[in-house]
């Protein structure tokens, strides 16, 4: 189904927007100094390389959105080709070059895995009614990846410059944080766009395969989501589960869930956060905490 004429118009302004008034980072920009690389290595070391590796493997997300979407409006090619990709690689590179200039090694991003699930999306949304739930699924997931990406540069950000780090904290963090908004509003407002144009059978279907397959971003295996649970508790996010699973989530419980009434958060997206929480705290060698109690 097209999309409004004033979505698509207002998408491709936004893009055209987001590529004069943010181009990659420059890297004559970042300046690495950093006064006590081995105190931002023990606090921040694995959420830079956790954060590197999300970046990079933008990569792979491109080619699981080909294979997902057979068929994408032109505006969406547009951004993530033109737009979205050069800039986070960009973000990944500056992010794994500073983790290195800690002592820490590379990041090892999966550039080339396209997981079997997307690929059975990826074959049924041949069928025109079916793209647009995968589509919807796209921007819902795309959504919720750059709000998280939001909200942890911002305690990065705070972190770091609590520390005295202030030309990481700025040159890094402070520029790269700048470029994530705009992708937000980019998934925010096609998903709203969307969401208007899916029957209610399509809805459904949505809500049935976010509530299945729903992770935080960057997690696709089991050490991943401990990895997860181990930067939430850096960022003391750990804490406060539960409002930062509600900033993650409020477009997709507004739009998904708006007949249910009184809910905060999308269960699925609490339990994933509070899993990947309780996966970390059973990784750790001194927990005293059972991985069946954690949960
Ligand atoms: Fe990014
Ligand atoms: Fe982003």
């Amino acid at each position: 189904m097209p999309r409004t004429r004033t979505t698509e118009q207002r998408l491709r302004e936004h893009v055209d927007r987001l590529g004069e008034e943010h181009p990659p980072i420059d890297l004559a920009t970042v300046d690495l100094t950093v006064a006590d690389p081995a105190a931002v290595r023990d606090r921040f070391g694995h959420v830079l390389d956790y954060m590197a590796r999300v970046e990079l493997e933008v990569d792979r997300n491109v080619l699981e959105l080909t294979t997902m979407l057979p068929d994408p409006p032109e505006v969406d090619r547009y951004f993530y080709a033109d737009v979205w990709q050069p800039q986070e690689v960009r973000h990944g590179e500056i992010l794994d070059a500073l983790q290195q200039e800690l002592g820490r090694p590379a990041a090892t991003p999966d550039l080339t895995t396209v997981s079997a699930k997307l690929r059975v999306l990826g074959a049924l949304a041949h069928l025109a009614p079916v793209q647009d739930v995968v589509r919807m699924l796209y921007y819902l997931t795309g959504q919720a990846t750059e709000r998280s990406a939001v909200l942890a540069y911002n305690l990065l950000h705070d972190g770091l410059t609590e520390m005295g780090e202030h030309a990481v904290a700025g040159s890094v963090v402070g520029q790269i944080k700048r470029q994530e908004p705009g992708h937000h509003a980019f998934y925010s407002l096609s998903a709203r766009g969307l969401h208007d144009q899916l029957a209610p059978w399509q809805r459904w279907l949505v809500r049935r395969l976010r509530a299945l397959s729903f992770a935080p971003v960057g997690v696709n295996n089991p050490d991943q989501l401990a990895d997860f649970g181990d930067v939430m508790t850096s960022l003391s996010i750990t804490d406060r589960v539960e409002s930062f699973a509600e900033q993650v989530s409020r477009l997709e419980r507004d739009l998904l869930w708006a007949h249910a009434e009184g809910m905060r958060v999308p269960p699925y997206v609490l339990r994933a956060f509070a899993d990947a929480a309780g996966a970390a705290r059973a990784r750790r060698p001194e927990s005293s905490v059972p991985p069946t109690g954690t949960r």
